[in-house]
């Protein structure tokens, strides 16, 4: 595509791209609150609240054709896909990295739970020694080198702060603060696309009595390891994968652990959900889901008399159906059983150490992980998307529609489909943009 064409779009300055990269080793890292109390004010919304001088910021105006929210696996996946047609972009990250989810918020011990043949970004196969179930470092190299090779230059410390659709104009007028160079840059683009992740900010519940708490309280994202817990009694709070796995090396770190399991879960092994995925281009999902609770019984037997049921619904099913994964079992179950770590119902309230539970039972814990999950906080920045999210932040459109809205706005990465749909999102939006901009330019 001649760059003709795009002169009558927007252009963007591409020269700046190099001077807006700020390395990990420089100030304002995100490490997350780890040693703090839990609290939902991290330490990006302090960064926020300390730039209230904003005011003083120099204040620019930008045209760019593509605008990408976010530097994670979606907006990097995009990028690459869009460069592919030679069509410009820009990609903003508010953290000082790439793909700061996997850097600074995830545990030591995590590997990618599917195998590498659904974890692939577009147009760059792994490496053929990479592993089936790939370790996060080795995945943080594929991201460095997916970013070499794409030429892919996010400017970092830059947070989307507001986005609005000018109908008059026809573009996303989008506010940004380049938190490094105390700037405010107001864009205009003609395609916008939300790349900010359905884990974008962390979910921690409002618990009587939590406020009073003495031990540790942390978020499943600033856990790192059970090395600084052992002998310690330890609560997690959450029975997705990331309460499962840290409660696993709580637990095999000596740690005295127990785990809050307030709703049915499926329980798989990744072979099994490997099987089920290959076969989902074969059979319908009930029948998968069929074929997998048969197998997975037989592995882990009844586990109701440990306080885990199975939902009604089967675990491809429930995932298609609500975006909700079964849980991958990394050795827990087999610590449940061997009553190592212990498992109880909802709290009803903290006092001091002691925690009670429903049924009156009560335990003293010195540190509490809440692994409760994340939210979307597109809601915060994003208006004029009525057509594609809904008031979660969340695409409102089933799967495969879920990625496009109106006026040249898209979702990559937000349609509960992991690495494998983000895939998928980018190509889609790419092809998407591309065939816009030649029904604009013929
Ligand atoms: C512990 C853990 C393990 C996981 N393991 C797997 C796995 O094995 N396989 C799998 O498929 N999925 C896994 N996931 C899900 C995972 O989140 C995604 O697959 C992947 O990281 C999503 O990429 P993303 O780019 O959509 O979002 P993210 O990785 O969250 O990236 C979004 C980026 O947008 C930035 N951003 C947000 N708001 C703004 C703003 N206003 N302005 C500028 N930038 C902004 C964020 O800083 C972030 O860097 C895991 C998630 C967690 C929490
Ligand atoms: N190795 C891997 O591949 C890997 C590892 C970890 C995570 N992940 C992925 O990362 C994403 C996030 O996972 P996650 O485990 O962090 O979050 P999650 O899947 O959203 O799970 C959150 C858990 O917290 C529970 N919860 C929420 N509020 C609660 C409350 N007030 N009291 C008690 N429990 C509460 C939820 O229970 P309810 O269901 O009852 O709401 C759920 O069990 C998922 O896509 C997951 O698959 C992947």
């Amino acid at each position: 595509m001649e760059s003709k064409y795009f002169g009558r779009l927007f252009w963007t300055m591409k020269n700046d791209y190099n001077r807006n990269i700020v390395t990990l080793d420089q100030p304002g890292k995100q490490t997350g609150n780890c040693a703090k109390k839990a609290s939902k004010k991290t330490e990006r919304s302090e960064k926020a609240l300390s730039t209230q001088q904003k005011d003083k910021c120099q204040k620019v105006m930008e045209e760019v054709v593509v605008l990408i929210v976010g530097a994670g696996p979606a907006g990097l996946a995009t990028a690459a896909c869009v460069s592919q047609f030679s069509i410009p972009y820009v990609i903003v990250e508010r953290e000082n990295c790439s793909a700061s989810l996997w850097r600074n918020r995830t545990y030591d011990r995590l590997k990618l739970h599917l195998a590498r043949e659904f974890c692939e970004l577009p147009h760059m196969p792994y490496p053929a020694d990479t592993p089936t179930y790939i370790p996060k470092n080795t995945f943080i190299k594929y991201v460095d080198d997916y970013i070499e090779c794409f030429a892919i230059h996010p400017r970092y410390l830059t947070v989307v702060e507001s986005s609005t659709y000018d109908f008059n104009g026809k573009y996303w007028s989008i506010m940004a603060h380049d938190m490094a160079k105390c700037k405010i840059v107001n864009y205009r683009a003609k395609f916008l696309v939300v790349a900010s992740g359905e884990n974008s900010v962390e979910n921690i519940p409002v618990i009587p009595g939590l406020e009073n708490f003495p031990g540790v309280a942390i978020h499943s994202s600033c856990y790192k390891s059970g090395i600084d817990y052992s002998g310690r009694n330890v609560l997690v709070i959450g029975s997705g994968n990331s309460g499962m796995e840290i409660a696993y090396d709580l637990a095999s770190h000596g740690a005295n652990t127990s785990i809050i399991i307030r709703s049915p879960i499926h329980v798989m092994t990744k072979e099994l959900i490997r099987l089920g995925m290959t076969l989902v281009h074969y059979l319908p999902l009930k029948m998968i889901d069929g074929l997998l609770l048969m197998m997975a019984n037989a592995v882990f037997g009844d586990l109701s008399r440990h306080g885990i049921t199975r939902p009604e619904k089967g675990p491809f099913v429930l995932k298609s159906e609500t975006g909700r994964s079964a849980v991958i079992d990394v050795g827990t179950i087999g610590l449940i059983k061997k009553d190592k770590i212990k498992v109880h119902g909802r709290i009803t309230k903290i006092k001091g150490k002691t925690i009670e539970f429903e049924g009156g039972k009560e335990a003293s814990f010195d540190a509490i992980v809440f692994a409760t999950g994340y939210k979307s906080t597109t809601n915060s920045w994003l208006k004029n998307d009525e057509d594609m999210l809904n008031s979660d932040g969340v695409p409102k459109k089933e799967f495969p529609n879920h990625w496009k809205g109106a006026n040249g706005l898209y979702s990559a990465g937000l349609g509960r489909r992991g690495l494998a749909g983000i895939a998928m999102d980018a190509k889609n939006i790419a092809n998407d943009i591309k065939r816009s901009i030649d029904s604009m330019c013929s």
